[in-house]
């Protein structure tokens, strides 16, 4: 029997960027890190919770009780998302950098250096958080939001479109905090159902920061 705030919670997490294919050796990407997501499988599961960390491709080592599912492009993440809420989920925290678009049509070998210009057309990838809370048998859905400008009302907009309980934002225009730093600082908004009030969390390592996050997520559960 496990104890913690998150005892006995079927936690899913979303974790770095993915990866959407161009042709068999080239892809479309960005730079996340996965650290942030990965901090957070780490403190759920300290925190008692089962936990399935769906990662895009990222160098970082699996945290101690967390199972893995190593995923690549959007779609596979959203499958493998799906998948894992039939199994059964309480809580699902996105913190992948999702590619917003894919690839229109993946060709099939390698394209060959011809003309000066090359066009590739792209089509908008789904949103998975926003695709899960649209199910019946939602789980308490976490969001996340990087943003180099009016970050709280953005992050509340977002709240409500995708329609999560809970989401984090932070000012990625900060050079000291977010992206592939070791240090965040976040500002956590609550589903107005809930009537808790916005929580700052300063400044903190990311495992500090993850370690308030599986709080405010517990506080909410139990609101
Ligand atoms: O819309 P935006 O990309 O800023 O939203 C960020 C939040 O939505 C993050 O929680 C991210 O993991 C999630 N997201 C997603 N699928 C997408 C795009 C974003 O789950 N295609």
């Amino acid at each position: 029997e496990k104890f913690g705030l998150l005892a006995g919670k079927r936690v899913v997490i979303t974790a770095g960027p993915t990866r959407e294919a161009i042709d068999p050796v080239r892809y479309i990407s960005n730079h996340s890190t996965g650290k942030m997501g990965f901090a957070i499988a780490a403190a759920c599961y300290s925190a008692g919770a089962k936990v399935t960390l769906l990662a895009g491709p990222v160098s970082l080592d699996t945290p101690n009780g967390v199972r893995r599912i190593n995923v690549s492009s959007a779609i596979k993440m959203l499958d493998e998302s799906m998948h894992q809420l039939e199994e059964g989920c309480d809580v699902f925290i996105a913190t992948a950098a999702v590619a917003d678009y894919r690839v229109a049509e993946v060709a099939e070998h390698k394209i060959k250096k011809a003309g000066d210009e090359l066009n590739v057309s792209l089509v908008k990838n789904p949103d998975i958080v926003a695709t899960i809370a649209q199910q019946s048998k939602r789980p308490f859905m976490v969001g996340f939001a990087a943003e180099t400008r009016n970050v709280e009302e953005y992050a509340a907009g977002k709240l409500v479109a995708k329609k999560l309980d809970m989401i984090a934002c932070n000012d990625v225009s900060r050079a000291d905090i977010g992206f592939a730093s070791d240090q965040n600082a976040m500002t956590v908004f609550f589903a107005e159902q809930y009537q808790m009030e916005k929580r700052d969390l300063e400044k903190a390592s990311k495992q500090e920061i993850a370690q308030q996050l599986v709080e405010a997520i517990h506080d909410a559960l139990h609101h």
